[in-house]
């Protein structure tokens, strides 16, 4: 899918996808670290399990949501990486805030 040129000059953050670390480019994304760890799939929708991953990569099709650190439903697209941020896939519906 995505192949990132390799640069040995780019400082590199060090992020945990899925209980893997991965070395991602300084700047990205943690929907980028999703890629560049490998995984296919991200998260599944709510009414009938399809597989979903990073799609658009600029905060349109909801389709990279994940747990960062901890916080479920974070476009993680929409989210840089930083030094030991944790990466799990979304389980579940994305709840809805009511109050
Ligand atoms: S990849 Fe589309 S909203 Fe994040």
């Amino acid at each position: 899918m995505f192949r990132r040129r390799p640069d040995g000059r780019a400082a590199t953050v060090a992020v945990t996808v899925e209980g893997r670390e991965v070395l991602v480019p300084a700047g990205a994304s943690a929907a980028a670290a999703v890629l560049l760890a490998g995984l296919h799939t991200i998260r599944a929708t709510p009414v009938n399990g399809t597989p979903r991953a990073p799609y658009c990569m600029m905060g349109v099709c909801f389709d990279c949501l994940a747990e960062i650190d901890g916080e479920p439903n974070r476009q993680a697209c929409m989210v840089p990486v930083r030094p030991g941020m944790q990466i799990r896939r979304q389980r579940g519906p994305r709840a809805i805030d009511a109050g």
